[in-house]
């Protein structure tokens, strides 16, 4: 087992990677200071997994909450039903929660978490590649609107994470690949020395090399906590996490959530966020077929929905978190293992990618 340290003074955490993680009730017994404890997973995830957690939770009163499984579900009406609970089982101030699922139930417990009593402690034991590598991490928590994705939510530390590997044999290859729509991020934004071990290893992570797979948690997770330590609250550098986001959310509400996964939509924005790096004069054509190519071997999709026209895409980038003033910005990418936020992202260049890439 492998154990990194998010060190953010006193909402320092570990995260555990390794095999067999689920089978070890000391890793989740020794962050839970109470005796309530509320399980937060979804429909598809409980008759997978929750046995084992309760299993490893029979000293203390617990009580689980099962969600319907899809993005279309994390909204505030479904974070209601874990309000619903908590109070119902008269849940005090220091019980725990724990987020057992992907990202949707991990932003959705950790948000539930973060507002009840204003603040619970919280657990995080990420089921899917995506959650492992990227959301479990960091403290992002929070649901969509029908205006826009994740646009309610919060800052909130679990107490640790647990990224058991061995779930990920249960993940179907689809789910697979949109987790390594986040982990080809890392290597664009920060780590070029990761890219090209993708380039040269993506045919042993599809095939799920253990190994491979593994190795991909940990630098991912690395590469993620040394971001969020630099900057917790998305001032600055963290803003890079979002390559290819803006776009991408606007695929995501535009088309309906949960027709295309977030790693898809990631994928297809950050090949747009490839092509306008180009017009800048950052990446030339080598690099963008290079990204390209990757996301490809994936499994990802690289071409936009034909449904949302540039004019459309304007208006579902204008709800964004990083916009400033309304303004639209963009994390593009200076060279491969760089990435910027520029000030102006020049409205003129970002309207022929949209009207052109990939149409
Ligand atoms: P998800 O949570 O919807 O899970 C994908 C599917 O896999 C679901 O159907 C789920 O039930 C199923 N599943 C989960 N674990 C499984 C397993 N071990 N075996 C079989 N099936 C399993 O999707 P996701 O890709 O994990 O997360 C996407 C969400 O994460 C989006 O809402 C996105 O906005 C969010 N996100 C948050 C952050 C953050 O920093 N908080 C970062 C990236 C993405
Ligand atoms: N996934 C983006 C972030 O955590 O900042």
């Amino acid at each position: 087992m492998k154990k990194l340290l998010v060190q953010l003074d006193d909402r320092s955490y570990p995260i555990y990677i390794g095999s067999g993680l689920l089978n070890r009730p000391e890793l989740l017994t020794q962050h839970i200071k109470s005796r309530q404890v509320l399980v937060v997973t979804n429909e598809t995830i409980a008759p997978l997994y929750l046995d084992a957690i309760l299993k490893n939770l029979q000293s203390y009163i617990v009580e689980t909450v099962v969600l319907p499984d899809g993005e279309q579900y994390k909204t505030l009406d479904f974070v209601a039903r874990i309000f619903d609970k908590l109070l119902a089982g008269k849940f005090s101030r220091n019980a725990t929660l724990i987020a057992l699922g992907g990202g949707v139930i991990g932003d959705m417990g950790g948000f539930a978490a973060a507002c009840y009593q204003r603040g619970i402690p919280f657990l995080q034991i990420p089921t899917t590649l995506l959650a492992q590598v990227d959301s479990s991490v960091g403290g992002k928590t929070g649901v969509n609107h029908a205006l826009g994705k994740n646009m309610i939510g919060a800052f909130y530390q679990p107490q640790c994470v647990i990224a058991d590997a061995d779930v990920l044999d249960t993940l179907d290859d689809r789910q697979l690949s949109a987790g390594l729509a986040e982990v080809i991020k890392y290597g664009l934004i920060r780590d070029a020395e990761f890219f090209v071990w993708l380039e040269n290893n993506m045919d042993a992570l599809l095939a799920r090399d253990k190994q491979a797979l593994a190795f991909v948690i940990e630098r991912s997770c690395i590469n993620k906590a040394e971001v969020v330590v630099e900057d917790e609250t998305e001032s600055g550098v963290r803003a890079t996490l979002n390559l290819g986001h803006t776009f991408g959310h606007a695929i995501e509400t535009g088309v309906g959530y949960g027709q295309y996964l977030h790693g898809e939509a990631v994928a297809i924005g950050t090949c747009q966020a490839a092509d306008l790096s180009r017009r800048k004069g950052w990446l030339n054509d080598a690099d963008v077929a290079r990204i390209m190519a990757l996301f490809k071997r994936a499994k990802l999709p690289v071409n936009p929905p034909k449904e949302i026209d540039s004019q459309r895409f304007l208006e579902l980038m204008a709800v964004d978190k990083k916009n400033v003033d309304g303004q639209i910005r963009l994390i593009l990418l200076k060279k491969i293992g760089e990435a910027t936020l520029p000030t102006d992202i020049n409205q003129e260049l970002l309207e022929v990618t949209l009207k052109t890439y990939g149409r």
